[in-house]
Parts: C-alpha cells; structure tokens; sequence
C-alpha cells in the first residue's frame, strides 16, 4: 500500500511501543534492552561505517568505536572464558554463516537437530548450512523427543563421518549432552559447533552447561534472547589462531561490511550488565520457567518434558492439540495481549509447521520486569482462563503488567548503581 505520510509510520511506532508495554510479553527469543543501553540507539555510531579489527581498519574516523570494540571484545572473553571473540555479526545467523561457510565444504556430511526436535532454520536444508552442503542428517533423540540419544548418535557418527555436528535448538529445554559426545568426536574429527542462540544468557549468569569447557569447538549465538541485547550475534571459541583466522574472514568480509555500530556500542553495555547481574537474572529466569511449568501443569496443560523437571532453561513447551492446536492458541492469547509463539514439537511431522501443536513460552523478558514465581502462577492462570476457561483476560493482563514496568538487573535505577528485584518468593500451592 502507497503511503504518503510519514506521520503514519511514527504513529505505528508509536503505537507498538505503547501496545508491547501493556502485554505480558513470552516470545522466547525476545528480550528488552535497559534504558541505559537503549539511549544509546541513534548515536553518531548509527551513520558510520568500521570495516576490519580495532586500529586496522578501511576506514577513518573509528578511533571510539575501536574502544569499544576493544572493550567488548575483552569482556566476552572474561565472561565465556574464551580465547576469541568476534563482535560483528550482526544477527545469530549471520554468525552462523561465518562459521559454517569455512567449516562446512559441498558433499561434507553435518548432523544437526531436525526441525520438529527443535533445530533451528540456519542449520537446515533451506536455510544457511543447506548454502554449503546438502547431506544434513538429523541427530537422532530419545522417545521424549527433548534429548539427544547419545549411542545412537555415536553410531551415526562412526558410519557416516560428518565434519560438522550443529548442537543447541530454538526449541530447547534441556542441556545437550556435548561432554559425552566429545571423545568420540575428537577419534573421528567431528567439530562440535554449539548454536547458543537462546541460551548466551543463561551461560552467561553459569546456570547453564558450559559448552566450550565441555568440548565444543566453537560457540555462535544471538545476543538478545536471554542475553541482555542488543540484536546481533557472536561467535566465541578456544580454537587455534590458524582456524580461527577463518571465522575472522566468514565474519568480514565473508558474510558482512557494516557491522552496525550503533547496536555494536549497546552490546558494549549490555555486556556490563550481563558482567554485574547475569547470575542472579539466569537463576531466576530458570526458576521461573519451572515455576510457570509445574502450575500450567497443574492447571490442566500438557506441558513437556514433565519426567525431566519441565525445563532448565528459560523455555517452556506445551502441547495445546486438546485446545485447537498452537497457531490458534497463540491468536487467541494474543487478542488477550499475552503474546507467545505457536511451535512444532519433536514428534510431529515437518507438514504442520504452519499449525503446529505446540506453544512456545519463554519467561526471561518478563523476568527481566522483576517477575517472580508467584507472578509465574499467576500467568498460568491468565493463561488458562483464556484458553481453557475461554473468558477475556485483556484487561487483567494490562492491569496486572503495568505494575511491572521498570527494567531489573540492570543500572537504570540511578547512575551506576544496579537495580535487582528481591529474590521472588514460592507460589503458593
Ligand atoms: C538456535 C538458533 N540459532 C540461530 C538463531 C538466529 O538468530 P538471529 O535471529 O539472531 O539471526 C535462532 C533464532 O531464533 C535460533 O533459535
């Protein structure tokens, strides 16, 4: 539609922006930027351009920015406790591409999770690892459809020989089990390239296992799921210099020129939040995601992965097929203004992914607003009134939100000094 208006476009801004803060906001692979690091969207860095490393670059004027990156670059590395870091991809594919378009050559065989088991598009046929080879076999998983089966994918391993084995998921509840596939892969030369796109933050606060120190070669993610923001990726690893002089050209020029700096600059602090307040945030988010799990549980979900605690991550899964299924679910809760995504589950068929049966919860943005568990609790009902109970939960859902609205774990409050919610207390049975 032809628009003449620019006017129209603020107001669209606009509304989006008074619309989101209203809602109980679960889309798992969301979050929301402090104040202190959204100021900084729109600075000069927003015009300009940077291309190569910190005091080498193609371009003049980057004396700031090469702090900063500097800067950044420095403390990813204190935070993962790694060797090398680079900061400019700009999205968690796109550090995905620069891994896999060096590591991944035409007619290697890679494994990696199957859609359905919670892979995600990047490390599939028709999205960014299909671009280097064509022979993707799935891993395979346990009868619960949430774990690896670590013998059988030993066996695959031995029989097919991959270079490549992709770990990590968009749908992802449980730790991969990459310590105990990692002598086997060292005998046949398997790299492990672990995708931590969803759960950087969750490492970040060491809830969660650490990939790297377990036997990955390598670790990419996206940078604003459960980590603090801004959106961009990352790649981090223990590798040697040689191999990692291939991420630096996939990274640039391999797979981008910009790298947007402005975004660069509120990664940079960010990572100073991530540095201060990561533990106590990552602890809660997962408590809160198995809090929210038990209770929609008890409420009458099936909820997933129930034999194994529900979830350690900031993920919840729930099979709503008994309701009309996922993509009308989240339509529905949606019009409430509870806004989550539908998602396949691991034993469905590729055919359903546009009317799954699965919603897909994540609890570190609401987290992030100084939820607790009983807050948790009282989601799931919202939750369940609307979906099960079929009543309009709209206005409760606002009235409920707008006492949580000021960003925790962060420095907003007043200048350096941090902002962290008291420690939440049990829901109450
Ligand atoms: C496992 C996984 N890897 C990579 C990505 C891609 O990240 P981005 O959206 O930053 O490109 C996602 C996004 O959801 C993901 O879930």
């Amino acid at each position: 539609m032809y628009e003449k208006r620019i006017s129209e476009i603020e107001q669209l801004i606009h509304n989006q922006n008074r619309w989101r803060d209203k809602c109980i906001n679960l889309i798992a692979s969301e979050n929301v930027l402090s104040h202190r690091a959204r100021s900084q969207a729109g600075s000069d860095f927003a015009h300009r351009y940077a291309e190569g490393h910190p005091g080498e670059r193609y371009y003049r004027g980057t004396a700031f920015i090469d702090e900063i990156e500097s800067k950044l670059t420095a403390n990813l590395k204190v935070l993962f406790q790694c060797t090398h870091a680079e900061v400019r991809s700009i999205s968690g594919t796109n550090a995905n591409e620069a891994v896999f378009s060096h590591f991944v050559k035409p007619g290697d065989v890679v494994l990696v999770n199957s859609t359905p088991a919670g892979g995600h598009i990047s490390h599939h046929r028709e999205g960014s690892i299909g671009k280097f080879t064509r022979n993707i076999i799935d891993i395979p998983v346990t009868p619960d459809g949430y774990h690896m089966d670590v013998d059988k994918t030993i066996y695959l391993i031995e029989k097919t020989r991959p270079t490549v084995i992709v770990l990590g998921k968009s749908l992802f509840l449980f730790p991969e089990p990459v310590a105990e596939i990692a002598a086997a892969c060292n005998t046949y030369k398997v790299r492990i390239l672990y995708d931590a796109a969803h759960v950087l933050g969750l490492i970040a606060g060491k809830q969660f296992q650490r990939p790297l120190q377990e036997g990955a070669f390598l670790m990419t993610a996206s940078t604003h799921k459960t980590y603090f923001g801004s959106q961009r990726g990352i790649v981090l690893s223990n590798m040697e210099d040689n191999d990692w002089r291939k991420i630096d050209r996939g990274a640039f020029p391999g797979s981008s020129s910009n790298h947007h700096l402005d975004t660069l600059a509120q990664m940079a602090i960010a990572t100073f939040e991530m540095m201060e307040f990561g533990e106590q945030y990552a602890e809660e988010t997962i408590k809160n995601a198995q809090a929210l799990a038990a209770e929609l549980d008890r409420l009458g979900f099936d909820v997933q992965g129930k034999d194994f605690g529900y979830t350690q991550t900031h993920q919840v899964a729930v099979n709503v097929s008994a309701f009309h299924g996922g993509e009308k679910i989240s339509r529905l809760l949606e019009l409430n203004d509870i806004i989550l995504n539908m998602n396949m589950l691991p034993h469905e068929p590729l055919n359903h992914h546009a009317h799954p049966e699965g919603i897909r919860i994540g609890v570190q943005e609401m987290t992030r607003f100084g939820m607790g568990e009983q807050e948790m609790g009282r989601i799931a009902e919202l939750i369940k009134e609307c979906v099960i109970d079929r009543k309009t939960v709209k206005e409760e859902v606002n009235r409920f939100r707008s006492k949580y609205r000021k960003i925790k774990y962060s420095y907003d409050a007043v200048a350096d000094k941090p902002s962290t919610p008291a420690k939440s207390k049990k829901t109450k049975k």
